[in-house]
């Protein structure tokens, strides 16, 4: 019954676009209708229309080789002249591109007309620094101007970058940079947070101590103005060399299938996934979905996404869909409670912010600390509210739209991955009623499914697994180096159609709920961390002999990460101070594969639950950790081992 009326509740919350919105949207109802009746023509009108081309495409789809997809591929474009050039040449030169906010409170306002004039001048450094056409670029900056800047200069050159986030050790660092052998390292001599200085250079010295060697030049922005140490024949200060470089570079068209850049994400294995993304069919979903998700009006609009650019949402949605779109927005280096927990809603209010795009553990961090904090300011320009990263659930989805919105403006919940590139399931706020806490409808053009493990489809209502059923533009075109991975690892299961790894339901309305992910990947705080990663990293420890780790649910962050650790015979003495042992644990793990890594927990026990096979049992862990009872343990090759583990843990 109380599940019923839960059922029931659920079905009330409905909330109508305003009409006054709806008539003023940019998307219209007849975008499903024009992809339903021609796919492709849909996208090839997309293509075209948002897009600069330099030499016009004939064949939008090319999928005669699967999984690997060619999309608008006999066309030619720039990139970067199309999230700039273009922009200044139709006389929007002075728009603002981007408020820059620094943590400590100083601030850069820069046009259409000087953003592009600065990615020139880093281009023609790139240039003389060596990178040539499909060279790979490391980006390991803050949240500041240059981060944006460098990745478009690459892009401009038809190089291709590989933005690692400035929270990730020398080691995170060093993997990546072997595995796609980047040859220039664009970093910063430091960068804020939450008033200290994080030393990034010294970060970069160390990875390049320890990788393979393909990195010849490092070019360094100052921002902390801390120390660093210099070596002559490989460092170049940004200001030195792009500060006093030409503005003059006249951009090449590349093919629409020219790489882009690769960014790496956590699998289900240790090591991290270099997905790889191109330039055509990746643009022109960025800015399509940035436009029509978000009802962007770029003379009149203040866009802000908070995510940080070595995410793919900072790819997408702060660099590549917005300035494609001539969008003015706010970047922020800082973090949202320094120095004050009203930080965010201070920029909203400085810089009149109308549209919001934002993660759930944000949004639940500042329930937490309650509405009197937000209300101080005045959020009065917002008009649309964005989410991404994992499941809003539905009273975050009430108090954001509440508090921060005022109660009666759109909250878009968009599903997506690294993988897609770009958003794949979305309410366009004039159009779709909204359902708080379900991720609702594909956007137009995009077909996906729920399958059973078996491939069946699900009939009507009912949960299994998601899939994408037709290829789209911005879909990866592959793991960097790795075509084997890419299709074992999204394609295999059910042959033609990309299997996400996500669980979802639909409901009688056909709307789709995100139900996590159904594969050894932990979601924390919208970060995905693979689970065989931090394990990896937990037995290289020299105490450890064996480690399991699993996400258990959490209030603020989605889940965490959650260890079991059974130490060495020889170091059993630090098993004796637990506290001891575990802390040194969860340093070791920040340490070697970053911050965002540290485990909530790390209990050392004697035992982990296995099955006669040998196999771990994750899900009996999962359940002690989120203080459940132990489920099902028959499958377990010594049955009383659950007790003797709760007991460890208690
Ligand atoms: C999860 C971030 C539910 C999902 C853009 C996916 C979500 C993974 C949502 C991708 C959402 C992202 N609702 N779950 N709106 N958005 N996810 O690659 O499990 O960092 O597979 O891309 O985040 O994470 P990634």
């Amino acid at each position: 019954m109380t599940a019923q009326i839960d059922h029931a509740l659920e079905e009330i919350r409905r909330f109508r676009p305003s009409p006054e919105f709806a008539a003023q949207s940019v998307a219209d109802p007849g975008l499903y209708e024009a992809a339903r009746t021609d796919r492709l023509g849909f996208w090839a009108d997309q293509a075209r229309s948002l897009l600069q081309w330099e030499k016009p495409f004939t064949r939008t789809l090319d999928w005669s080789n699967p999984p690997f997809a060619k999309w608008f591929d006999d066309g030619e474009l720039n990139v970067a002249v199309n999230c700039l050039d273009r922009h200044v040449a139709a006389g929007l030169g002075d728009r603002v591109a981007i408020h820059w906010e620094g943590e400590p409170g100083d601030s850069r306002t820069i046009t259409y007309a000087e953003l592009t004039d600065e990615v020139k001048r880093a281009a023609n450094v790139l240039t003389d620094l060596g990178v040539g056409e499909g060279d790979r670029v490391a980006i390991y900056l803050p949240m500041i101007p240059e981060a944006v800047v460098s990745m478009l200069a690459v892009a401009r050159i038809g190089a291709i970058h590989s933005v690692v986030f400035g929270g990730f050790s020398a080691e995170s660092l060093a993997s990546r940079i072997d595995d796609a052998e980047a040859s220039v390292v664009i970093t910063a001599d430091g960068g804020f947070r939450k008033g200290k200085i994080f030393p990034l250079k010294l970060t970069v010295d160390d990875a390049l101590e320890r990788s393979a060697g393909s990195v010849k030049q490092v070019l360094v922005v100052r921002r902390g103005e801390n120390e660093v140490a210099w070596n002559d024949e490989r460092d170049h200060w940004w200001h030195e060399t792009v500060g006093r470089a030409s503005n003059d570079h006249e951009p090449k068209a590349f093919g629409a299938e020219q790489p882009l850049f690769i960014l790496y994400t956590s699998g289900t294995t240790g090591k991290p996934k270099g997905i790889l993304h191109t330039s055509g069919g990746y643009l022109t979903q960025a800015a399509f979905t940035h436009k029509n998700v978000f009802d962007l009006h770029p003379e009149r609009d203040v866009y802000w996404c908070t995510a940080d650019v070595g995410w793919i949402t900072g790819h997408s949605y702060v660099v590549y869909g917005p300035l494609a779109n001539g969008a003015t927005q706010v970047l922020f280096e800082g973090t949202p409670d320094t120095p004050h927990p009203g930080r965010w809603w201070e920029i909203v209010e400085k810089y009149g912010v109308t549209i919001l795009y934002t993660a759930p553990t944000a949004i639940r961090s500042f329930m937490k600390l309650g509405r009197q904090i937000p209300h101080e300011f005045n959020l009065r320009t917002l008009r649309v509210l964005g989410s991404v990263g994992e499941p809003i659930n539905p009273e975050a989805w009430i108090w954001y739209r509440h508090v921060i919105g005022g109660g009666s403006i759109p909250v878009v919940d968009t599903w997506w991955q690294t993988e897609t590139g770009a958003i794949m399931i979305s309410a366009l706020p004039g159009i779709t009623d909204l359902k708080p806490g379900s991720a609702q409808v594909p956007i137009p053009g995009i077909s996906v499914d729920i399958l059973t493990d078996e491939g069946e489809h699900i009939v009507g209502e009912g949960g299994g697994l998601l899939v994408i059923t037709e290829p789209w533009p911005s879909m990866l075109r592959g793991i960097w180096g790795d075509p084997e991975r890419f299709k074992e690892t999204y394609w295999e299961k059910f042959g033609d159609k990309y299997f996400a790894g996500d669980g979802a339901r639909r409901d009688e309305d056909g709307d789709f709920w995100l139900l996590g992910r159904v594969d050894d990947v932990m979601n924390v705080s919208g970060h995905r961390l693979s689970t065989a990663e931090i394990e990896s990293s937990l037995v290289a420890h020299p105490w450890t002999a064996e480690a399991a780790v699993v996400g258990a649910h959490d209030e603020t962050t989605g889940q965490a990460v959650v260890a079991f650790v059974i130490l060495k015979a020889s170091q059993e003495e630090h098993g004796n101070d637990a506290v001891l042992a575990s802390e040194e644990l969860r340093t070791h793990v920040a340490r070697q594969i970053g911050p965002i890594a540290r485990p909530r927990q790390v209990f050392i026990v004697n035992e982990l639950p296995k099955t006669r096979s040998g196999k771990i049992m994750r899900r009996l862990l999962r359940d002690l950790a989120e203080g459940r009872e132990i489920g099902d343990t028959t499958t377990l090759a010594d049955t009383s081992i659950m007790q003797i583990i709760s007991a460890q843990v208690r």
